[in-house]
C-alpha cells in the first residue's frame, strides 16, 4: 500500500503542477476510472460524483449504449471531416435535433461542432446573417462559454474576463430576472425596454442570447412569464431569440429542452452542448430553415465539428432521454433532490435559497463571497463527493448529478454535502 504523499495522484498532480498551464484550474481530483455515479482514483479511492464533468454526464459516465455504439463506430471509421465527406451520423444527429426541436417553424434544420462556445458563437453569425444587424443582447448572469466573442457575452468578470480584453463589440447586457436578489420579471422587462432606449437601437439587434436557467451563474431559473414576454418584444422588433440549452438542456431540467417548462415559448435558435455527446465533444445550433440556410454555403463549419464517434454517441444519448421512462425518472430524482435539500435548509442557516428547475437544483448561501462554498466544496471531497460552487458571488453549491445516479449513492452524496455544510 502506498503511503500519503507517494500516491499515484499525488505523482499526477505534481506532473500537472509541472506541465499545465496554472490558467486551467482544476481541483485535486485525479480520475482512473469512471461508471454510473462514481468516479475512481488511480489509488482506488471511491467518490460520488454530484458534477458530472460540469452537467456532461446526464445519462452517467459510460453509458452502455454510448461505449458500445463509439466502438462500433471505432471499427468503421474515425474523422472524415463533413465539409469533405458526408457520413450519416451527423445527418441524423441533425435529424433527432429537428424532430425534438422546441423552436418555431416546421423545418428545422442543424450544425454540429465542438463545444458550448463555438455553438454559441455560431448562432450569433446565424443570427446576424439571417437579420442582418449587428447587435447581440445577453443577460447578467449569463455564461456562454471562453473564446472572445462567447467571453464577451459571459457576464463575471473574474476569472473569465480580467485581464482578457478588448472584448467582442456590438454585446449589450440587461438583468435577468433573480427574485431570490430582488430583481423580478417586471424590473428585468423593464430594463431590457430601457435599454433599448438608452443604449442601443432595438432595430439593430440581430438576438437575444438566454439561458432558460442560468448555469455558471448561479442554477438562477427563470420566472414563468419572463421567457415569454421576452419573447414577444423580440418579436415586436424582430430580433431573433436564441436559448442557450448547453448546460440545462439534454433533459437536465426533467424535460429534453428546459424550455419546453415555459408555456408559449418558442425560440428561434436554440443551442446545445454538454450532455448531449454523452462524455465526447458535440455541441450543436438548431433552428428554422429559413434562418439556419441564411448563411451561404462555407458560412459554417470547422475541422472537427460534428465527429463521427460524438455523433453516434449523440444519437444513443438523445435515444436514451428522449425515452419517456428516463424523463419520468430525472422528475422524481428532481423532487426527492428538492425534499432533501429543502430538509437540509431548514437546519442550517447559511443557506439562504434551495432553487431549480426539476433536478437541476443548487443551494445559494446567505453570504456573498465564495469562501464558505469553496470550503463546503473542499470538505465534500476530503469526504469523497465531487461538488461544484458557481455564482456571480461564487456562493452557490450547484449538483449536477448524472441523472441515472442509483438512490443509494443519492442519498450518500446527500447526507456528505450535509456533513460538509456543518464542517
Ligand atoms: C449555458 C452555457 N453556454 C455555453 C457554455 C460553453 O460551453 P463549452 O465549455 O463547451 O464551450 C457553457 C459551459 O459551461 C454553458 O453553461
Amino acid at each position: 500500500m502506498q503511503t500519503r504523499g507517494t500516491t499515484a495522484s499525488d505523482r499526477i498532480l505534481a506532473e500537472r503542477a509541472r506541465y499545465v498551464s496554472r490558467g486551467m484550474a482544476t481541483p485535486k481530483l485525479v480520475v482512473a476510472h469512471a461508471e454510473g455515479a462514481r468516479l475512481t482514483d488511480p489509488d482506488g479511492r471511491v467518490f460520488i460524483d454530484f458534477a458530472g464533468g460540469i452537467g456532461c454526464q446526464n445519462t452517467g459516465h459510460r453509458l452502455p449504449a454510448v461505449v458500445e455504439a463509439i466502438k462500433e463506430q471505432a471499427d468503421r471509421y474515425l474523422h472524415q471531416c463533413f465539409m469533405v465527406g458526408v457520413y450519416e451520423p451527423y445527418v441524423e444527429v441533425c435529424k433527432r435535433l429537428a424532430e425534438l426541436s422546441p423552436c418555431a417553424g416546421d423545418e428545422q434544420r442543424s450544425i454540429l461542432v465542438n463545444s458550448g462556445a463555438e455553438a454559441v458563437e455560431n448562432a450569433v453569425k446565424i443570427a446576424r446573417a439571417a437579420t442582418g444587424r449587428p447587435a447581440v443582447v445577453v443577460f447578467d448572469g449569463a455564461f456562454h462559454g471562453r473564446t472572445l466573442l462567447a467571453m464577451t457575452m459571459t457576464s463575471k468578470v473574474k476569472p473569465y474576463k480580467a485581464g482578457f480584453g478588448p472584448f467582442a463589440p456590438e454585446v449589450y447586457r440587461a438583468p435577468a430576472p433573480y427574485p431570490y436578489h430582488g430583481i423580478s420579471s417586471d424590473d428585468a422587462i423593464a430594463a431590457l425596454e430601457h435599454l433599448f432606449k438608452a443604449d442601443v437601437d432595438p432595430s439593430t439587434v440581430a438576438c437575444v442570447v438566454l439561458e432558460p436557467v442560468q448555469g455558471e451563474g448561479g442554477f438562477v431559473v427563470m420566472p414563468p412569464d419572463y421567457p415569454a414576454r421576452l419573447q414577444a418584444l423580440c418579436r415586436e422588433h424582430g430580433i431573433l431569440y436564441v436559448d442557450d440549452e448547453v448546460q440545462a438542456g439534454v433533459g437536465r431540467t426533467g424535460k429534453m429542452w428546459a424550455i419546453e417548462h415555459y408555456e408559449g415559448v418558442e425560440p428561434d435558435l436554440i443551442v446545445s452542448g454538454k450532455s448531449i455527446g454523452g462524455g465526447l465533444p458535440l455541441a450543436g445550433v438548431t433552428g428554422r430553415a429559413e434562418v439556419m440556410d441564411a448563411v451561404p454555403p462555407g458560412g459554417l463549419g470547422g475541422t472537427f465539428g460534428g465527429n463521427p464517434l460524438s455523433c453516434v454517441a449523440a444519437l444513443a444519448v438523445l435515444d436514451t432521454v428522449a425515452d419517456d421512462g428516463f424523463l419520468e425518472r430525472a422528475t422524481e430524482l428532481g423532487e426527492r433532490l428538492r425534499a432533501r435539500l429543502e430538509e437540509i435548509a431548514k437546519r442550517r442557516p447559511e443557506i439562504g435559497e434551495v432553487r431549480g428547475l426539476g433536478p437541476m437544483l443548487a443551494l445559494e448561501l446567505v453570504e456573498r463571497t465564495p469562501d464558505r462554498a469553496q470550503a463546503v466544496v473542499a470538505a465534500a471531497f476530503e469526504r469523497g463527493l465531487v461538488l461544484l460552487s458557481c455564482g456571480l458571488y461564487g456562493n452557490v453549491i450547484r449538483l449536477l448529478p448524472p441523472l441515472t445516479i442509483a438512490d443509494e449513492d443519492l442519498d450518500e452524496g446527500l447526507a456528505v454535502l450535509e456533513e460538509s455544510l456543518a464542517a
